[in-house]
């Protein structure tokens, strides 16, 4: 294993056994996985999406259900693939009936996907949904932080992070596509955006 996938290995670790969070119990009784994240530990680009869904639980990968199936549609569309991208989550465990993570939830989760970037130190960080671009305008002290994502999706914004600089791209969750037909067509031009930035 390189250095970087050592340490990441280290922090899923401490989330495998974090038996102080709510979702804890929930995970083990159904025998789910927590899904800490999955690609290259070097890549240049990192998708963030909300939570892990059933079929995430079951498998322990991220974005591998229905939303999994048009994220890879949008990734090979513009010429990028997993194994070259890092995608993970900002809760790494799946919330029962896929509601939104609680604040205490985050709190205790966030500090995870912080130490996650600081190892991969990714050039761009790409949000997927409405929840990950609030949380990581937040997270990174961010002036965007409030925006909607229906007028700021695909635009560029910069973060000063303990890793360095940063660009944020917010994109709409690709999920949004299974049911709305221009939003498609839409995530399809922001990822084509996004792939130009490598
Ligand atoms: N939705 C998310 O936000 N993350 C996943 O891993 C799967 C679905």
């Amino acid at each position: 294993m390189t250095t970087k996938e050592t340490r990441l290995a280290a922090i899923a670790a401490e989330v495998e056994g974090l038996t102080e969070s709510p979702l804890y119990e929930f995970r083990t009784r159904n025998n789910y996985h927590m899904v800490f994240g999955a690609g290259n530990p070097d890549a240049e680009i990192v998708l963030i999406g909300e939570a892990p869904g059933e079929s995430e639980a079951r498998k322990g990968l991220p974005f591998v259900g229905a939303s999994g199936r048009v994220l890879d549609e949008f990734l090979s569309e513009a010429g990028l693939t997993r194994a070259e991208i890092y995608i993970t989550n900002v809760v790494k465990d799946r919330p029962p009936e896929n509601r939104d993570p609680s604040k205490a939830e985050i709190a205790l989760y966030s500090p995870f996907l912080l130490r996650q970037l600081e190892v991969i130190q990714p050039k761009v960080v790409a949000t997927l949904g409405r929840f990950a671009m609030d949380f990581v305008f937040d997270m990174f002290g961010m002036a965007e932080k409030g925006s909607k994502i229906s007028k700021v999706h695909g635009q560029q914004f910069t973060a000063q992070t303990s890793f360095g600089e940063v660009t944020v791209i917010p994109l709409y969750h690709p999920a949004v596509s299974l049911y709305n037909q221009s939003q498609k067509e839409t995530l399809r031009e922001d990822f084509r955006a996004l792939a130009r930035e490598i």
